[in-house]
């Protein structure tokens, strides 16, 4: 990168530019009344064109054809600043520590069921009727939906690599890097990578960025649980009945009794204490 650029002033709203000429230049012979005229117009021009905007929209989210949400909005929606860092647990040249990071992602909790009402209210399209209570339905956190395929495509190239043989349906992994490609695209996310001058830069590096914030965005699933977990999926894909997998009602929901009452147990049954399905349990060798 050329050294200059380092240093490149921004320009002020007065600034000469290269060519001499100024950002914000009148006339000399402009009067000051002239001017005066001219933002009063400018103004009243912003002040319709914002009521136009303002029906356009009460329009559009009352009476039209419903549009979706650029986000649902779900939770608190808080940010937080992170630094970007080139290195993670994730990416950690440990194999062992590594795989068992990526083993421990849990994603079960983006599965969440809500009452109606409140998917009505954000005009999504109805999921599924939640079994244990039929006022609410289900729906997956499409980030958490992410976080699965992210697993799956590197439990994949993990098999690749140690020459096991392949537990995910290729079809399953194109599927997900597919979703991912798309939102990627989705999301667009303009967020300038800053570049550092070494022979091979690198991106990034340390910078501080905005994001959503994961941990309000989790705490929301947990306090709206559809009990579900994925588990083994070549032992849970193949079962006639999928309810099994949603079992896992946490002490404390109401739904939970419900759920004794269905498998016919006790008081004492906690099923969502039950041991998390880890792929180790397929691949002893990498277990710790
Ligand atoms: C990798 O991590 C495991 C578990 O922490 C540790 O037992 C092992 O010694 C590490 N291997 C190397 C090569 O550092």
């Amino acid at each position: 990168m050329d050294k200059s650029c380092e240093s490149a002033r921004l320009l002020s709203n007065n600034d000469e530019l290269p060519d001499g000429s100024s950002t914000l230049s009148f006339p000399a012979k402009q009067s000051s009344r002239h001017l005066f005229i001219t933002i009063c117009m400018l103004l009243g021009l912003s002040v319709v064109l914002n009521i136009v905007h303002t029906v356009g929209f009460m329009l559009s989210s009352g009476f039209g054809v419903a549009q979706p949400l650029l986000l649902a909005k779900v939770g608190p929606h808080l940010t937080v600043q992170t630094q970007w860092l080139q290195t993670s647990r994730y990416s950690s040249r440990n194999d062992t520590e590594r795989d068992v990071h990526w083993d421990n992602i849990n994603y079960d909790n983006g599965l969440v069921a809500v009452p109606e009402s409140w998917a009505r209210d954000r005009d999504l399209p109805m999921g599924s009727v939640f079994p244990w209570d039929n006022t609410k339905r289900i729906y997956l956190i499409n980030a958490y939906h992410a976080m699965h395929c992210l697993k799956n495509i590197y439990r994949a190239f993990m098999e690749y690599q140690e020459s096991l043989p392949q537990s995910i349906a290729p079809e399953h992994i194109h599927h997900c890097l597919d979703q991912i490609r798309s939102d990627v695209i989705c999301h667009a996310d303009d967020t300038p990578r800053v570049t550092t001058s070494d022979m091979r830069p690198v991106t990034a590096e340390c910078q501080i960025r905005t994001c959503r914030n994961w941990e309000a965005l989790n705490a929301w699933t947990l306090a709206n649980p559809a009990c579900y977990r994925y588990g083994d999926p070549e032992v849970e894909d193949e079962k006639e009945s999928q309810i099994e997998r949603m079992k896992f009602c946490p002490e404390g929901t109401p739904e939970l009794e419900v759920v004794r009452k269905y498998f016919n147990k006790g008081k004492e049954w906690l099923p969502a204490e039950e041991k998390l399905w880890s792929w180790f349990e397929k691949v002893p060798k990498k277990g710790v």
